[in-house]
């Protein structure tokens, strides 16, 4: 595991997840979806900061999915506002189709339940939810996760899609945001 701290803006991250285990990760959370052998399955992004577990996820998925995209809105710098404004809404039709929500990361919640309920409004049959990283000590969603990557604490993160104002999305290992 490399040990390199970097600097974002302002503040100091040190690795905390590799890309290695990240991508072995992502091929074991693909084969549990696998082993659903669900059908007609449409997987919703949500941008910006899914894009990369997306990208790698549907790689390991053995059937034809629709990849669908929706953008939303809620932190500023390290914490979440609680109001999530719709950047990007769904175009699919997903009427009677089998939805997963695809995220980069589950804080308090607020985002997953606002897409969820926009899922079942718009008539998906079933819906899961796919999470890279969850901060349990955060969350008081109502939706249930069913595939989970990684359970950290509540510390922000950056890199694999997940940005500080903007900015580390591009990094391929996951680095958390250094406190003292
Ligand atoms: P929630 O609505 O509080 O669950 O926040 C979810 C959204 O906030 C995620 O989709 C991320 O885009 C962003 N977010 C939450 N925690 C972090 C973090 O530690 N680093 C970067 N972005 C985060
Ligand atoms: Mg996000």
């Amino acid at each position: 595991m490399n040990n390199t701290i970097i600097s974002i803006h302002d503040k100091k991250f040190t690795p905390l997840i590799s890309e290695q285990e990240i991508n072995e990760k992502i091929r074991v959370i693909a084969h549990q979806i696998n082993n659903l052998c669900l059908q007609d399955i449409v997987l919703v992004s949500v941008l910006n900061g899914a894009f990369m577990f997306t990208a790698e996820l549907c790689k390991h998925i053995d059937s034809f999915p629709i990849i669908s995209f929706i953008k939303v809105a809620s932190y500023q710098g390290t914490e979440s506002t609680g109001n999530i404004t719709q950047l990007i809404g769904l175009q699919e039709n997903i009427e009677g189709k089998t939805v997963i929500i695809i995220e980069d990361i589950i804080d308090t919640g607020t985002t997953i339940d606002t897409i969820y309920n926009k899922c079942k409004e718009k008539g998906a049959k079933e819906i899961y939810i796919a999470a890279l990283v969850f901060k349990p000590n955060a969350y008081k969603g109502k939706a249930a996760i069913q595939f989970t990557g990684f359970t950290i604490p509540n510390n922000f993160v950056v890199g694999y899609g997940m940005d500080y104002n903007g900015i580390g999305r591009n990094l391929k290992e996951i680095y958390v945001l250094q406190t003292h």
